[in-house]
């Protein structure tokens, strides 16, 4: 009740959440079924997942109800330090290298719980994941965006720019390969830079790589490059390289103290995860483990074609699609068809062309968003049909002059 008694209140909402608006896939994904819209949206497959998946989800439940330790399943915790110690030429101890975590996104949450003081600068390249700076914002440290550069068709890291905006009070460098939204797949000299400019600042380079699998060119994990182990957390998860981004099981990766601290955030958070679905994770990435690559060789193939389908349909359709060179997104300049707000134009084109995408404005600062006016991202992980009637639409839409409903 206020102060007189008569009109109800509740109690202020924390600092940390005050004035905190709805991601942006939630309010998208929202409308796409409010009106019937095909989802190019949220970045989620629409098709089936293949029977070994749903075979290890049923056996994952077998005997395995109850809390995992807190760590992870020792049998995932096992299977991605193998996978990850592989990769990286490195023997990585599955306790003291690796934590599991409610998806990608609790990864990265607790990582910046973690290492982030209120006050400390955390450094993110701009377009970013929605979730970054909002992470940062709670845990009370200041982002400092970095805006990429288009050159031509595609978007780079711009290095100059990245080593510029790191200083003294940089805590945590925010990066991200292959990346999201724009598909740029960071090559050795960006991550050098990186890794350069967060050793001059003595700071840790938190490398979400979600998408490690889904890269169309060669891909280099971060952690990889000279020097950069130490001061590397790298995120990842199984939603993207599965299908089956429902699940939500996530893992952090690094050198022990770093994810020691990690985990200190991460016991009281969830303190553990789903213990059928770690099992399950655990049987995929051994399956992965000992066909030498065949599956994620298929599942990249099936994209990159997916990717050419949605990139044609949005050049049919007039858009100036850029390109995209790992991941789950296209982004689009509708700027040419006269669409100089990308914003307006998503909120207009499910009633307009029956078709959801996501405005990039949704992605950059206030003080960047000029970089992306006029541009949208489209997802691509998406079935054939579906890519096929969002071409149906677009072109009836511009057909139609581009008209609103
Ligand atoms: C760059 C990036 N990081 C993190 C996530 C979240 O991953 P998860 O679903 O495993 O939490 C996503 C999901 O779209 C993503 O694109």
């Amino acid at each position: 009740m206020s102060a007189d008694g008569a009109t109800p209140t509740r109690p202020r909402d924390a600092a940390r959440v005050a004035g905190m608006g709805e991601t942006v896939f939630a309010t998208y994904s929202a409308l796409a079924r409010a009106t019937n819209a095909i989802n190019l949206g949220q970045g989620f497959p629409d098709d089936a997942p293949d029977g070994a998946v749903l075979e290890a989800l049923r056996a994952g439940a077998d005997g395995h109800q109850q809390y995992a330790p807190m760590p992870g399943d020792p049998n995932l915790t096992g299977a991605i330090a193998r996978a990850l110690g592989g990769a990286l030429a490195r023997d990585l101890d599955p306790l003291a290298n690796v934590q599991v975590t409610v998806g990608a996104t609790e990864g990265l949450f607790a990582s910046v719980q973690a290492l982030v003081d209120p006050g400390d600068e955390v450094v993110i390249v701009e377009p970013w994941y929605d979730a970054y700076p909002e992470m940062v914002r709670m845990a009370g440290g200041r982002v400092v965006g970095v805006p990429m550069r288009l050159e031509g068709a595609r978007w780079r890291l711009d290095r100059a720019a990245l080593t510029a905006a790191v200083g003294p009070r940089t805590r945590l460098v925010m990066v991200n390969t292959p990346h999201n939204p724009t598909g740029a797949v960071y090559d050795d000299d960006d991550l050098d830079a990186i890794v350069a400019a967060a050793a001059r600042a003595d700071a840790v380079v938190l490398s979400d790589e979600v998408y490690e699998h889904l890269a169309f060119v060669p891909f280099t994990r971060l952690a990889s490059r000279p020097g950069a182990w130490e001061r590397t957390l790298t995120v990842s998860s199984i939603g993207k390289s599965f299908g089956v981004t429902g699940w939500k099981v996530g893992w952090v990766s690094g050198p022990d103290d770093l994810v020691g601290a990690v985990r200190a955030a991460h016991q009281w958070i969830p303190f553990a995860v789903a213990t059928p679905l770690q099992r399950a994770c655990a049987t995929l990435l051994e399956g992965v483990a000992s066909d030498g690559g065949a599956s994620f060789a298929r599942l990249r193939a099936s994209l990159e074609r997916r990717r050419d389908l949605l990139t044609a349909v949005l050049t049919d359709t007039g858009f100036t699609a850029h390109h995209a060179d790992g991941g789950y997104f296209v982004v689009a300049d509708a700027t040419a068809l006269g669409f100089g707000d990308g914003e307006a134009l998503a909120r207009a084109l499910p009633a307009a062309a029956g078709v959801v995408a996501i405005p990039m404005r949704a992605f950059v600062s206030g003080e960047h968003c000029a970089l992306v006016d006029g541009m949208l991202r489209f997802a691509f992980c998406k079935g054939d049909d579906a890519i096929a009637e969002a071409g149906v639409r677009l072109r009836a839409w511009r057909d139609r002059g581009f008209a609103a409903a």
